[in-house]
């Protein structure tokens, strides 16, 4: 696949580097892994800073978390992760992508609204979202 050079895509499973960045920016999270989910990382100096894990659920693409280390926020690495993410669950042969989304966290809220994800409905106290792949 062919996303610029600063990001790398893990495969599971995971190494001690990406686990501890997932579990830093989600401390007492329970994350599902499957052994065909994906992890795009982006590294700055040699560190890890930021990832997507994705993969496919009940048939549909899945953003199952996304996280950028304090101090390198707002800069556009989660967007541009992301959009790499996507593109690359697009060549599952998926015709959407779903993420689910605490309403209260603002940040996460914002940026997938403006990367054309809508509301689908309440799911215990997350938001899910859905954004259709353009037929082509
Ligand atoms: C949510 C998160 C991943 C965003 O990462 P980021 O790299 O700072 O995001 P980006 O720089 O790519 O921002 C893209 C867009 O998101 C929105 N956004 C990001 N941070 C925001 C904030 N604090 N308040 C409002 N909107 C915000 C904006 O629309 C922004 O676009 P803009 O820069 O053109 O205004 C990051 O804040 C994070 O890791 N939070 C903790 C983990 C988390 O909550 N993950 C999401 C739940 S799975």
């Amino acid at each position: 696949m062919s996303h610029s050079k600063k990001y790398e895509t893990i495969t599971m499973p995971l190494t001690k580097g990406v686990k501890m960045l997932i579990n830093h920016i989600f401390p007492n999270a329970n994350i599902e892994y499957k052994p065909k989910d994906k992890i795009l990382i982006y590294k700055f100096k040699g560190k890890i800073i930021g990832f997507v894990h994705y993969g496919i659920r009940n048939g549909k693409g899945a953003i199952i978390g996304v996280g950028v280390l304090e101090g390198h926020r707002h800069k556009g690495h989660a967007r541009n992760m992301l959009i790499n993410a996507i593109e690359d669950i697009k060549a599952s042969g998926v015709d959407r992508v779903l993420i689910k989304v605490n309403p209260l966290n603002k940040a996460a809220l914002a940026l997938y609204k403006s990367m054309q994800f809508m509301p689908v409905r309440k799911v215990g106290k997350s938001l899910l979202m859905r954004r259709f792949y353009e037929e082509n």
